[in-house]
């Protein structure tokens, strides 16, 4: 244990007792698949009072980033500050796909463990290997029905409060309360059509109180209609693809009736003012150009952040880009606890490339630069990606971009997919901003000015006129690669030596 470590632990103990340190606390809160179907973020279709109530006690991140685009390996940023190239879970853990981060890394619950915070989990877990992602308390899909600690509200509530009450026991038996993090991460809005279907696309009437459903108490189900809804530019505008998101915009509401019960637990347990809350969600939307794509609609994520202690920017809205690999970094630095020192590779110690969020909560920053790594999703998908965004301009390196883009089975079955493939086939117009063709087949690199282009049609990177665009943010992306340890650095053209000194060398393939 270093110096620091052991100070700040002891700090976390007895300061409180020297009078200025406050007790601190994290809820983080992490929906499924979910977007930007909220009134927060200028979606006025959508009711969500209690995702409303949150940002007008948080900073509203605008420009909030996911560094990959797939459950399990976003999870495991989120847990560790580092890419999924970089802790292992290069895709989804359950089943066959088995996916789980290296034995060596040192995660966010891992290290929070070691200084004495008690955490909770509640929800979807969906990473590993257990030992490194321990929790004290776990409610998960790996004991639970994921339905019940994924999307019942009324069960989460309970849960939750029975976290808070053994809080409290402890306080009761060794005079002490522990700081405590507690993760809540719904399952919805995510879809259940290849699942569950009889529960409607969305599982969007699980526990509705109709015949054969269930009912979940706390939830008061919020309908709309297809010609209601707002489809994003990156949906077709079809029938289907309304009635499929009128069913998505259903589901929210139990997420946000579910939010609100949490926050209620929250602040009847005492909390509220000593609890930073983090509200966000893994992936984009699980629709075309969505979910497993690093383009904006598929990385480009809610964020709200609420503290207690830093109200000044309470219901402002951020310019900043952010990414979920600062998760880490915030909670360490709302903890005063720093990062260890450790090596993966036996090689470099890991650094972690995300920055603590608090100094956003005090003013305006002016971060610009937020990078992303995908390898796959599901164990069929291998279609590594790498990507940096900064201010106007996103580059995408499509490394097997010769191969077509691959399709998840959740997604397929989708009625907006099936929809499309049909139109496509058929010769009908499709109602898409681009052809299946462009999707499965893109360039290996790709150059997008969002400020002119914000849908991301017109690619750059042939244009002379960019060169030096390109050639920069390149030269950046490849810098944080080697900075990451990514053992796809030198993909597709060259092979990574990594012994003695690591270099790329030539296969002269034609790329
Ligand atoms: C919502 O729209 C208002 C008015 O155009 C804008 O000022 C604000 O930034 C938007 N909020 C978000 C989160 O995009
Ligand atoms: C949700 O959980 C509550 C509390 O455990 C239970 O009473 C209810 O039956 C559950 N609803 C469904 C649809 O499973
Ligand atoms: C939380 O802090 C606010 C502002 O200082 C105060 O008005 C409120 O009473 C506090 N709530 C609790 C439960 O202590
Ligand atoms: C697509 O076509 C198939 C075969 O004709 C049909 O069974 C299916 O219902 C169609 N799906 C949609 C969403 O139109």
């Amino acid at each position: 244990m270093s110096f620091l470590f052991a100070w700040t632990l002891l700090c976390l103990l007895v300061c409180c007792d020297i009078g200025e340190c406050r007790r601190r606390n994290v809820l983080l809160i992490i929906a499924d698949d979910g977007g930007f179907e909220t009134d927060v973020y200028n979606n006025t279709v959508v009711q969500t009072p209690h995702l409303r109530a949150l940002s007008e006690r948080s900073v509203i991140f605008k420009n909030a980033f996911t560094s990959v685009s797939s459950c399990s390996p976003s999870r495991s940023t989120i847990l560790t500050g580092l890419p999924q190239h970089q802790n292992g879970m290069y895709g989804l853990h359950q089943g066959v796909h088995h996916f789980n981060s290296f034995d060596g890394v040192q995660s966010l619950p891992l290290l929070l463990n070691q200084a004495n915070i008690r955490t909770g989990i509640i929800g979807k877990k969906h990473v590993g290997p257990g030992p490194v992602y321990p929790f004290d308390f776990a409610y998960t899909e790996e004991t639970n029905s994921i339905l019940q600690v994924g999307r019942n509200i009324t069960k989460i509530k309970l849960l939750v409060r029975k976290f808070f009450q053994s809080q409290k026991v402890e306080r009761s038996e060794t005079e002490e309360e522990r700081p405590f993090f507690l993760y809540v991460a719904f399952h919805d809005p995510h879809r259940c059509g290849h699942s569950q279907p009889q529960y409607g696309m969305f599982c969007e009437k699980f526990g509705n109180g109709e015949s054969g459903m269930g009912r979940i108490p706390d939830w008061e189900p919020k309908y709309y209609s297809p010609d209601q809804v707002k489809v994003p530019y990156f949906i077709p505008d079809t029938p289907a693809a309304r009635a499929d998101i009128a069913a998505q915009y259903t589901t929210v509401s139990r997420l946000d009736q579910g939010v609100g019960l949490v926050l209620q637990e929250l602040r009847d347990s005492g909390y509220e003012n000593d609890t930073l809350v983090i509200y966000s969600s893994d992936n984009g939307i699980p629709f075309p150009n969505g979910r497993t794509n690093l383009y904006s609609s598929g990385v480009k994520e809610p964020m709200l952040v609420s503290s207690p202690e830093h109200r000044q920017r309470w219901g402002q809205v951020s310019q900043a880009y952010v990414s979920l690999l600062d998760i880490t970094p915030t909670i360490l630095d709302w903890f005063s606890l720093p990062h260890p020192s450790y090596s993966l590779s036996g090689a470099r110690p890991v650094v972690l490339t995300g920055q603590s969020l608090l100094p956003a909560l005090i003013s305006e920053q002016s971060w610009v630069t937020v990078y992303a790594s995908q390898s796959l999703h599901e164990v069929t998908m291998f279609y590594p990606m790498r990507s940096i965004h900064q201010g106007r301009y996103r580059l995408l390196h499509n490394m097997h971009y010769r191969m077509p883009f691959p399709i998840d089975q959740d997604f397929y079955v989708s009625p907006t997919f099936q929809d499309l493939l049909n139109r496509t086939q058929s010769g009908q117009p499709t109602g898409w901003f681009k052809t299946l063709k462009e999707y499965y087949y893109r360039e290996r690199w790709e150059l997008f000015d969002i400020q002119s282009d914000p849908t991301e049609r017109r690619n750059l990177a042939g244009d002379p006129a960019y060169t030096p665009v390109l050639k920069g943010l390149r030269d950046q992306l490849l810098k944080w690669q080697w900075q990451t340890e990514d053992p796809w650095v030198c993909e597709p053209d060259a092979v990574l030596e990594t012994k003695l000194e690591p270099q790329c060398r030539p296969l002269y393939n034609g790329l």
